[in-house]
This record gives structure tokens, sequence and C-alpha cells, in this order.
């Protein structure tokens, strides 16, 4: 059932894209659903372009037949479609479980439409219950976890196959689960100033509209 409303949410993304666009495209399985459809109509003759935000989501995308373009070549991208972990009514998302955030966040800004597209059982009453991923330099790792702890962020260093994951750019990344996260807006703005934070999951400004899914039937929120 949550398959099939990644779908439907997705489906109802894929509606806004036309031909000529730049489309920006997202990463995790709900994304994937989007990735996979755009790729169907680029094989009918839609013509698009499209920069992806993971090295996941670009191979994904050049397997469906989508051109991808490096996006260190644009400057601004006309409509990103992405997942997220949580969202809420203010369109407030926490996103990154597949890692991916800080490309996405790059890539959610530069795009003139972000759409975020879920089932419905990632929606809250308010975003906070998600760990909130924070990408660190390497460098970095054991003053930025001290700094974490300092805050209240309770960071556990993400781990793969025995090692420290690592982002699509080498980095770490530490999940932090907050006891309640009352004001995300200064959370954000502390996490921002730790040096050595390159980003985080906190997507307070970047989503213009969200499609989200529940027995196949999709809800719009605006922002
Ligand atoms: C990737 O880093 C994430 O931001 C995803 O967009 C998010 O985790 C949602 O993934 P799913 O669509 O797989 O739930």
């Amino acid at each position: 059932m949550r398959d099939g409303d990644k779908e439907v949410a997705a489906l109802a993304a894929l509606a806004e894209v036309v031909a000529g666009m730049t489309v920006g495209l997202g990463t995790g399985s709900t994304a994937a659903f989007f990735a996979a459809h755009l790729g169907k109509r680029v094989r009918a003759g839609l013509s698009v372009t499209a920069v992806a935000t993971s090295l996941a989501t670009e191979q994904a995308a050049r397997a469906a037949g989508i051109p991808v373009i490096a996006f260190e070549d644009i400057a601004t991208v006309d409509l990103t479609v992405d997942g997220a972990d949580e969202f809420d009514d203010r369109l407030f998302a926490i996103k990154g479980a597949g890692g991916a955030m800080l490309r996405e966040k790059i890539v959610a800004a530069a795009s003139r439409r972000m759409i975020v597209i879920a089932d419905g059982s990632k929606h809250r009453a308010a975003i906070g219950r998600a760990p909130v991923p924070v990408e660190i330099l390497p460098f970095a790792r054991e003053f930025v976890t001290a700094e974490l702890r300092a805050i209240g962020a309770g960071p556990v260093l993400r781990m793969a196959e025995g090692a420290y994951y690592r982002s699509d750019q080498g980095n770490l990344i530490a999940d932090c689960a907050f006891a309640s996260l009352p004001d995300p807006v200064a959370m954000a703005a502390a996490l921002s100033a730790i040096p050595g934070i390159l980003g985080h999951g906190l997507f307070l400004t970047e989503v213009d509209t969200i499609y989200s899914a529940d027995g196949g039937v999709v809800t719009r929120l605006d922002r």
C-alpha cells in the first residue's frame, strides 16, 4: 500500500513536468517512482534534461533513458521532485535517511519550484520524530559530535558494513534524535552555526508543494 501511495504521489508531481524543463531528481524509494515514470515519458518522446541529487539517482535516471547533466554546470533548475522522511502542514520536512540531504538541499535551493512526494505515513502534526541527519567533515568528527551532544541533539554516527557510512561526497553522517523539536527554525540555525557541519536534513524553506497519498488519494499542500 505504501509503495502504491508513493507511486500515486509521484504521478501527481509528474503532471507538472513540461517539455524543455530542467528537472531535479530526488533520492530514495519515492523519488525512484518519479524517475521511473519520467523515464517512460522521455522514452515516449518528452524532451527534458535532469540533474541528480545522488550518484544512485544519476545511475537510475540514465538507465531509464533520462538525459542527465552535471549540476555543477548550471545555476537554476525548473522543478525538483524529491521524497521526505517526515513533513508537516508548515511544509517543514526532514530529509536524509538516504544520506543525500546535502546535494538535495543545494538542488532544492537552486530550483524555481520544489515538490515533495510522500506516502501519507510521513505526515506529522509537527516534524521531529524522525532523526535529523547531519553531514560532517570527517576532520571534525569528534568536535562536531561533542557540539551536537551539547545542544541536545543525540548524535549517532551512521555505520555501513562495520565502518563509518560515507556520503557521496565522502563525508560522515550523524543521525540526531531530539527528545522534542519545538523550534525547528532555531535548531536549523544552531546546526548551521557549528563549524564542520556541511549540511543537515531540516528543510524548512525549500518546499513549495507536497503531494502525499493515502489509500490512493492525493492531498496537496502549498506554501
Ligand atoms: C534521501 O537522502 C532522503 O532525503 C529521501 O528523500 C528520504 O529519505 C525519503 O526516502 P523514501 O522515499 O525512500 O522514504
